[in-house]
């Protein structure tokens, strides 16, 4: 099964220490909302290091059917002259938003509240997930949704003739659902106040203020209370994406594990609602640390180190930090599986829903490399046995799932035997260079068909 074209089956094999530098691309989460805003802003947004994966690139589509005109320059230099708030044109033909859940669910909270109707699809992964949770919300700004049983995509959006602000408390911790609302919220007459109880990602509240959208975020009792003023005409901006700290996750996990390795990973974007993961290896013991701190374009940037850490030890990973590191789950399990003793991962349901089913599909592939790992709905326990007891030699399925197919690519860098992996295509989505960059750093990675 694939959405991607041909299936590349991949192998990769445990190889000498990693060594380099590796300049990992800019940041999936705020390259979306870069051609978005920029889309509804008023005149020319300037963008640097956009990340150029199959994910980005197809919401850059979608702003040109909603009537942007979006421009690629070379070398992550891209420009978007926008619309304006409500001023998006009703698309002439089906939005295919390819893999990308962050990109289907933000456009339509950003159409919902313009009178123009579009239909969504995307690929067998992403037609297959809920989108209840953008339906809901959006409803009550007035927008319509007929999709396939169950929310499913393909589905279509009658955006709202004369929408209404809302109040709404979103009720999964998901950066995906409030940044919907409060896109949507950018059309609606008044306030929209959005109220999220567990912190997620706040990159299109910081972009909106950029912007110059009057929004401002009060922590209570009840949580983040996030209130935006609608009909504002947005400000065109010049963006720098900083680099993507989940992507920056897969060489930093490989060369933790394997022997020798010191990989400098430079100008990651460190916003807290993002470093989850590098907290959670640190308190396992990881050799890592943050060098030349640094602010850029309103977000926190450093430059990461990693070296070999053969001591490290299972920790319970605290849940209240689940949706700072909600994607790193999968490569944490990996580095989990060589450390010493039980890491305890609970409050994740969330995972269960992303491109697959990722608490199952890393279970199952770290299962029949010879570790053990127990899980339930909201929780998985990886035991690990330390850094010379992975056994490997297995193959593992991607489901369709980057990050499923980077994390088992990582496995073998420090399993005893080789992991193999039936499809490593979706790996385009995010990291479009992992295999050159995990490469040129000494990783032994090969197509199988090749
Ligand atoms: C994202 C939010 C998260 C994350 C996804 C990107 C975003 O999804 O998993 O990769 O850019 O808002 P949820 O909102 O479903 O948690």
């Amino acid at each position: 099964m694939s959405g991607h074209g041909t299936p590349i089956p991949m192998t990769s094999a445990k190889c000498g220490p990693l060594k380099g530098v590796a300049e990992v691309p800019g940041d999936k989460s705020i390259s979306h909302r870069s051609l978005i805003l920029g889309a509804m802003a008023v005149g020319e947004t300037c963008i640097f290091g956009l990340l150029e994966g199959d994910d980005v690139l197809d919401t850059a589509k979608a702003m040109r059917a909603f009537g942007a005109e979006v421009t690629d320059h070379g070398g992550g230099e891209w420009s978007v002259y926008g619309v304006g708030v409500g001023g998006f044109a009703e698309p002439e033909n089906i939005i295919d938003c390819g893999n990308s859940g962050t990109g289907v669910r933000l456009i339509m909270g950003a159409m919902a509240t313009s009178p123009i109707t579009a239909t969504f699809t995307g690929d067998t992964s992403l037609n297959s997930r809920p989108m209840a949770r953008i339906t809901d919300p959006i409803a009550l700004f007035g927008a319509q949704s007929f999709g396939r049983k169950g929310d499913r995509l393909p589905m279509t959006i009658v955006g709202a003739a004369d929408p209404v602000p809302v109040k709404y408390t979103v009720p999964m911790p998901s950066a995906q659902v409030k940044s919907a609302v409060l896109l949507a919220g950018l059309n609606a007459p008044g306030q929209t106040v959005v109220i999220e109880r567990e912190a997620t990602r706040d990159h299109t509240e910081r972009m909106l203020a950029g912007f110059g959208a009057e929004i401002t975020t009060e922590h209570t009792d009840e949580g983040h209370v996030i209130t935006l003023t609608g009909q504002p005409e947005l400000k065109p901006q010049t963006i720098t994406v900083p680099r993507d700290p989940s992507s920056a996750a897969f060489p930093v996990c490989a060369a933790l594990i394997v022997q020798g390795s010191d990989v400098l990973v430079p100008n990651i974007g460190l916003n807290p609602t993002r470093a989850g993961l590098f907290t959670t290896l640190q308190e396992m013991g990881a050799n890592l640390s943050y060098e030349n701190e640094r602010t850029e374009g309103g977000e926190p940037v450093a430059d990461l180190r990693a070296r070999y850490s053969p001591d490290m030890q299972g920790v319970e990973v605290p849940p209240a930090r689940a949706a700072s590191m909600i994607d790193e789950y999968p490569v944490l399990s990996v580095v989990a599986a060589f450390a010493k003793g039980e890491t305890i991962m609970r409050g994740v349901k969330e995972l269960r829903v992303k491109e697959s089913d990722r608490i199952e599909a890393m279970a199952t592939g770290l299962r029949a490399n010879g570790i053990e790992v127990k899980d339930g709905p909201d929780w998985w326990i990886v035991t690990g046995n330390g850094p010379d007891n992975v056994p490997g030699g297995a193959t593992c399925a991607s489901h369709l799932d980057h990050r499923i197919a980077m994390s088992f690519m990582i496995l073998g860098m420090g399993a005893q035997n080789p992991v193999s992996l039936d499809d490593g295509s979706p790996i385009t989505t995010s990291f479009p260079i992992f295999e050159p960059l995990m490469t040129a750093l000494g990783a032994k990675i090969r197509r199988n068909n090749h």
